[in-house]
């Protein structure tokens, strides 16, 4: 007589499926299994139809990516703005579209002025309290790597979905402070090394397209927003910003119109 095996291993895989993103979770799921199974597993033959679902051995090659994330907006390419043929007007239109990445919550949450992270879509101030202390990782006591690991955490059965994570985790100083900001003041830190870390425009670029804590806002983990666009694509628009004088938008109030050529 063979054990029931299929049903079994049809829940076992849906767990293992569903822990899914975590390596965690897959190897509590392996353990799982041979606890569960035991000797009893090793009498089942894969006499019917065997269903090891390949998506169960593929988890481990993407483990931080659960679910596939929901369709971003676009951002429009440089390409787009090749009508507008003053360089300068061109430059700010290409930046205003870079800025819709800049002011979104995923990168502001990071940088405020006031040293206190913020969570979510109106950036609530950061439950449980925290700061990020002389050099934005947080205090001695609770450093921000205490809760945010290398990548981020699904987490399940919880209502909270996961927890952001990446080995860089850290407050952006006070200095590079973009939440409640304008686009035109953005900017002009941005361009200003006295207030970005010294970068020159290659090297902002560089970070602002390469950067693996930049990159997290596209891939921020379930039930959060990514910023708008890839990050190649905002990696564009900004070499493209770059290449046309990097110029900023007016600071009048009225952002100017740049649509027009
Ligand atoms: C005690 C645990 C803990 C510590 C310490 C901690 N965080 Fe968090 N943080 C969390 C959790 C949990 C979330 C997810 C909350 C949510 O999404 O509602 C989070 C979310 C965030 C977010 C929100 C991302 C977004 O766009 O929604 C930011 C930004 C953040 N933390 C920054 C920091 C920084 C910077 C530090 C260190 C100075 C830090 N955190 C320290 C637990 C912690
Ligand atoms: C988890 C927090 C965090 C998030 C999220 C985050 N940043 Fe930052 N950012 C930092 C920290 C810390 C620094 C300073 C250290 C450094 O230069 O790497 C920084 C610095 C920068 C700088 C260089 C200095 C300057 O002039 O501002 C740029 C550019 C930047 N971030 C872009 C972004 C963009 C674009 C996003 C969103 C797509 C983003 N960051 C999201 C933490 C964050």
């Amino acid at each position: 007589m063979t054990p029931p095996c299929h049903p079994r291993n049809l829940v076992l895989a849906a767990l293992v499926l569903l822990g899914g993103a975590s390596l965690l979770v897959l190897l509590g799921g392996a353990s799982l299994l041979v606890l569960l199974g035991g000797a009893s597993l090793t009498a089942c033959k894969p006499s019917t139809p065997s269903p090891p679902p390949p998506e169960a051995s593929d988890a481990s090659a993407s483990p931080l990516t659960p679910a596939p994330p929901p369709p971003a907006q676009p951002l429009q390419p440089p390409s787009a703005f090749s009508t507008i043929t003053d360089p300068a007007a061109r430059s700010i239109a290409l930046f205003t579209e870079a800025g819709r990445v800049l002011t979104h919550p995923r990168c502001t949450n990071c940088h405020p002025a006031d040293g206190v992270p913020r969570q979510g879509m109106h950036h609530q101030p950061h439950t449980p309290a925290v700061i990020g202390g002389p050099d934005g990782h947080g205090p001695p006591g609770l450093p921000c790597a205490s809760c945010h690991q290398a990548t981020n955490i699904a987490l399940q059965g919880a209502t909270l979905r996961s927890i952001p994570g990446d080995p860089h985790w850290a407050l952006a100083p006070a200095a590079m402070a973009w939440l409640d900001r304008s686009l035109t003041q953005i900017c002009e830190q941005l361009k200003d090394p006295q207030r970005n870390g010294g970068k020159t425009l290659t090297a902002l670029h560089h970070h602002m397209a390469e950067d693996t804590l930049v990159g997290w806002a596209w891939a921020p983990g379930p039930d959060r927003e990514p910023a708008p666009g890839t990050q190649r694509a905002f990696g564009e628009l900004i070499a493209a910003w770059i290449e046309t004088g990097a110029h900023c938008p007016s600071p009048a109030p009225e952002r100017r119109d740049t649509t027009t050529p």
